[in-house]
């Protein structure tokens, strides 16, 4: 009999290649997902050679509308369905949200939002018929944070939105398939060493953070399959973002702005220091 199989996004780095390695671990197949190829097949053959399991590898551009639906067919094609999805890949889109073209920003709402949202359309359904599933929608802590300039700025002033709408997704698509045997959990990281703050630009502003600001991508993975298999629809890996959420609910917005603010000022001089020294 086939193993379960699980299809992840983003599979060539950082937290979408910590699933994978998390899934094959447990004895599933997976469904490598991501642009860089080469990659990909690195980490199959890996993950092939380590667990005896089957590793697909499918190459897509997910800002491209046609994508989910050619990745869909890739995996029919090759015989496999999905029991498990990981909507993870995403970038940020750095710059001034009025400074950047709408073809960029449109790019960004595809892969970060509308290639989730399709994605899940697609497999869903089979898996409720074959009565289970898992769907985990890698959402972000600054979907439940006071929004703060430093991180629209690298990431994008769409960012914290388009994480926001994953958790209600998240929680909506639960409820309509749970009794279905298909669970759907929403996981929101706070900064997670990757390639992320990279690609966006951020990495001196990250690197000055305290360690135990910063999350591994293979405990965000277990922690994240720890929620869908129980139910949990949103689940904010580690002890200090659990703390920082869990203030933000109970205080009042200015509050929350204020001590955004002030930790930005804080940053923005230690910047500067820094620079003139350099
Ligand atoms: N790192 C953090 O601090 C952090 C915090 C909260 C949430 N997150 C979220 O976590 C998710 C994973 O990010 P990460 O931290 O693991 O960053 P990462 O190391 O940069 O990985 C991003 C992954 O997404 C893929 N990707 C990017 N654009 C793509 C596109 N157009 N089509 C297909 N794949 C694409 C990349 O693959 P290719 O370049 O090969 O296509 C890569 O595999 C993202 O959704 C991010 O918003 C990250």
């Amino acid at each position: 009999m086939a193993k379960r199989l699980a299809l992840v996004t983003g599979a060539s780095s950082g937290i979408g290649a910590a699933f994978a390695k998390d899934f094959a671990a447990r004895g599933w197949d997976v469904a490598l997902v991501a642009r860089r190829r080469e990659r990909l097949e690195a980490l199959a053959g890996e993950l092939t050679s380590a667990h005896g399991i089957e590793a697909l590898v499918v190459e897509a551009d997910l800002a491209e509308p046609g994508a989910p639906a050619a990745i869909a067919d890739a995996l029919k094609a090759a015989g496999r369905h999905a029991d498990a999805l990981v909507n993870n890949a995403g970038a940020g889109q750095p710059g001034a949200f009025i400074a950047t073209s709408w073809a960029d920003q449109a790019r960004f709402i595809q892969l970060m939002v509308s290639s989730y949202a399709e994605l899940a359309h697609l497999l869903a359904p089979g898996m409720a018929e074959r009565g289970y599933g898992r769907i985990v929608n890698v959402s972000s802590v600054s979907a439940l944070l006071p929004s703060a300039n430093a991180h629209t700025r690298f990431s994008g002033t769409l960012y914290p939105g388009a994480k926001s709408l994953l958790i209600k997704f998240s929680e909506a698509l639960h409820l309509e398939l749970e009794a279905r045997g298909v669970h759907v959990s929403a996981v929101c990281p706070g900064y997670t060493w990757s390639e992320f703050h990279d690609v966006n630009g951020a990495r001196p502003v990250v690197s000055r953070m305290p360690g135990f600001w910063m999350l591994k991508p293979e405990d965000v993975a277990s922690s994240a399959w720890d929620a869908v298999d129980r139910g949990v629809t949103c689940r904010v890996p580690g002890a200090w973002y659990k703390f920082l959420s869990g203030l933000s609910r109970v205080l009042p917005d200015p509050v929350g702005q204020a001590m955004m603010r002030a930790q930005e000022r804080r940053m923005a001089k230690a910047l500067q220091a820094e620079s003139k020294s350099a």
